[in-house]
């Protein structure tokens, strides 16, 4: 969506403090005849806002038209009391959030990681392309968000979830894979944009294999027996196969799901390649993946903090890239993009699919 030149003015600050003032993009994003919260409408005269429609009140032509010059004005606003209908109704429509001026970094962090986990628990429960080109259309929203200033991730890092869960799992991987590579944004030639879109799809797609593997494997709360063990290894093929099917025509997603288990020295799964064998894509997914895996509580294994975690995969250079390995690391230690959350800090953040 493009920026476009805007009248407004600003809101006195008092009254943004409890009001969002509306874009007119936004508004005009609405039911133009009956909205689902209400609107306020600012009296310069009085230094207030008063009401100038009601929630789900029939809105005349001629009013709809008054309303429009007023918002173009910067005088239409919305309580931030009415939030939790706002966000659900921006998050369906994420790449609002692109021309919003009004929205607090955290608030688009919120309604960003509402969208992508329900896009993400919308793509596992059904891999099938017309559902991942939704999901896609938002992870490209969330990716123009952070290019346009890397250290917004800051708050995304903040709303990692600890609790394992596919769909947590799969948005922690794409946040913690998109702060190393923006971490080395410094040290190599600035990535070009279409590797950067491709590789965040990837990261969060990487394990849609999982999608397949029967719910009870996924959902134990107590450490899998061998015979369920080896059900897991073949979500990345499975996870590669719904890849060829998105037609993209680029390999970053079949090479996330394909190689984000393999390791350096060949001992990991399923081809046990080796080395420069291992694709870019995949040495990113493999310690994003693991990092995200070791700092999540599993039943087989409590949540590590996230300092440790990154020092073990600096410690096993024959295992993870040790070069993205020491980037994560000293990130994570100069608190470049913010601190991880404690685990029991933890917001629930809504998501239908527990896995
Ligand atoms: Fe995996
Ligand atoms: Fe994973």
């Amino acid at each position: 969506m493009q920026q476009r030149a805007t009248k407004k003015k600003a809101a006195p600050e008092r009254i943004s403090e409890e009001y969002y003032q509306i874009s007119p993009e936004i508004l005009a994003s609405f039911p133009r005849f009956r909205l689902p919260l209400p609107l306020f409408r600012y009296r310069e005269e009085v230094g207030q806002l008063l009401p100038i429609v009601q929630r789900e009140e029939r809105i005349s032509t001629e009013q709809q038209e008054l309303i429009r010059e007023l918002c173009e004005e910067g005088d239409i606003f919305v309580s931030r009391a009415d939030y939790p209908i706002y966000s659900k109704h921006i998050c369906k429509q994420l790449d609002l959030i692109l021309v919003d001026r009004n929205l607090k970094d955290a608030e688009i962090a919120s309604i960003c990681i509402q969208a992508l986990r329900m896009r993400m628990g919308d793509f596992i429960e059904q891999p099938v392309k017309p559902v991942f080109e939704l999901l896609y259309r938002d992870l490209m929203t969330f990716g123009e968000y952070i290019w346009s200033d890397k250290y917004r991730l800051k708050t995304f890092m903040r709303r990692i979830n600890r609790r394992h869960t596919l769909i947590s799992h799969s948005i922690n991987t794409l946040i913690a894979g998109l702060w190393i590579v923006t971490a080395s944004w410094s040290q190599d030639t600035q990535i070009k944009r279409k590797e950067y879109d491709r590789i965040l799809t990837a990261l969060a797609f990487h394990d849609i294999g999982m999608s397949k593997i029967p719910a009870f494997i996924l959902s134990k709360s107590t450490p899998l027996k061998p015979e369920e063990k080896e059900k897991i290894p073949p979500h990345t093929l499975i996870g590669a196969k719904i890849a060829q099917k998105m037609e993209l025509g680029w390999d970053e997603l079949v090479q996330a799901s394909m190689e984000h288990h393999e390791r350096l020295d060949g001992s990991g799964y399923p081809r046990h390649i080796r080395g420069a064998e291992i694709s870019k894509v995949g040495r990113l997914t493999a310690i994003a993946d693991s990092f995200c895996a070791m700092i999540s509580e599993r039943p087989y294994a409590p949540a590590k903090e996230p300092a440790q975690a990154a020092m073990e995969l600096v410690n096993a250079p024959h295992l993870y890239d040790n070069r993205l390995a020491v980037v994560l690391r000293n990130a994570i230690v100069a608190k470049e993009f913010g601190t991880i959350p404690e685990v029991d800090a933890q917001q629930d953040e809504p998501g239908r699919l527990k896995a």
